[in-house]
């Protein structure tokens, strides 16, 4: 079913001034949803700006753990989550109770866990982190050893890049871009000998480390239009594609392969969005107790990087 784009745009930019809203967009988000929001940002730039925005109503076009955040971090406003189907796989690899025993068994060790993952499981944690502020995040502890999940590629890229830090792993990893192997890096840069490959720290390590820069979704958009290079291999989810050309327009970007699509990240339709913003049906809540106990972690994170 084809929509309407520009109909259902001006009926949401409606109702966003009527109920006092502001529309939240992940970098992976379908061109036309992104087109319609007032943020398009990184997971850090998202949870920032919830944290800082003095709308009412904040409609989260992302994944739950996303929505989630922004309620943890703005209790006082209504958070709508459009599909509220749409999750993360990724975080769904590490439960409380399993964190909970895995913290059991590992005494005194700090636990540090990456946004993508639950309420409950940030309420466990001491500090969450993104792909934008990883790397600081761990290294601001001074601590010689840290418990991280659920994305144990992540985990092995701050463990690259701070090799006095042990990382204890858990054996986490996103669907999307866990499956890229080396190989195709390699027949991309013959392909396209000029270009820069720009990897997301989610890719395998050894994706990572034949990158030319390892960067969250908004810091590729900040480095495509700085640099002087005119061709990027971008290694991440497909919906920065349409991002990336609005912020380096003229420059060519490649996607690695077309198989980088995350389901959950594309349920959302400008239908979901306009349909969110008509009831409170779809507003995500989190338990106060959970949501008290997991905002520590979150405005560590928030401050960092
Ligand atoms: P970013 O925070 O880099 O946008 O990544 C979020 C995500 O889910 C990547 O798969
Ligand atoms: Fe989760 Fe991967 Fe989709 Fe990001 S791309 S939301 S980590 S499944």
């Amino acid at each position: 079913m084809t929509e309407d784009i520009g109909a259902l745009a001006e009926e949401i930019r409606a109702l966003v001034r009527e109920r006092d809203a502001v529309v939240f967009a992940h970098n992976y988000q379908r061109p036309e949803v992104q087109d319609i929001a007032d943020v398009v940002g990184d997971s850090l730039e998202l949870a920032r700006r919830a944290a800082a925005s003095d709308a009412s109503v904040i409609v989260l076009a992302g994944v739950r753990f996303m929505a989630e955040t922004a309620v943890i971090l703005a209790p006082e406003k209504t958070v709508l989550l459009p599909r509220l189907d749409a999750g993360c796989p990724m975080a769904d690899m590490i439960t409380a109770p399993q964190l909970a025993a895995w913290k059991a068994g590992h005494p005194g060790v700090p636990v540090v866990m990456y946004v993508n993952s639950s309420a409950e499981v940030k309420a466990l944690t001491d500090v969450c982190c993104t792909s934008a502020n990883a790397v600081e995040v761990v290294r601001s502890l001074g601590v010689p050893r840290v418990l991280f999940g659920p994305d144990r590629n992540l985990g092995r890229w701050i463990g690259s890049q701070l090799p006095d830090v042990e990382m204890v792993l858990w054996d986490g990893y996103c669907p999307v871009h866990d499956v890229v192997d080396f190989e195709r890096v390699a027949e991309a840069r013959d392909a396209h000998p000029d270009a820069l490959v720009i990897a997301h720290p989610e890719c395998l390590p050894a994706v990572t480390a034949a990158a030319d820069a390892v960067l969250s979704t908004s810091q590729m958009l900040r480095f495509a239009a700085a640099s002087d290079a005119q061709e990027f291999i971008v290694v991440t989810e497909e919906g920065l594609l349409h991002a990336l050309q609005k912020a380096a327009p003229g420059k060519r970007f490649y996607p690695l392969t077309p198989s980088m699509v995350c389901p959950n990240m594309k349920r959302t339709r400008l239908t979901d969005v306009r349909d969110a913003l008509l009831d409170d049906a779809r507003a995500v809540t989190v338990p106060d107790d959970i949501a008290a106990a997991a905002r520590g972690s979150l405005e560590r994170m928030t401050a960092i990087g």
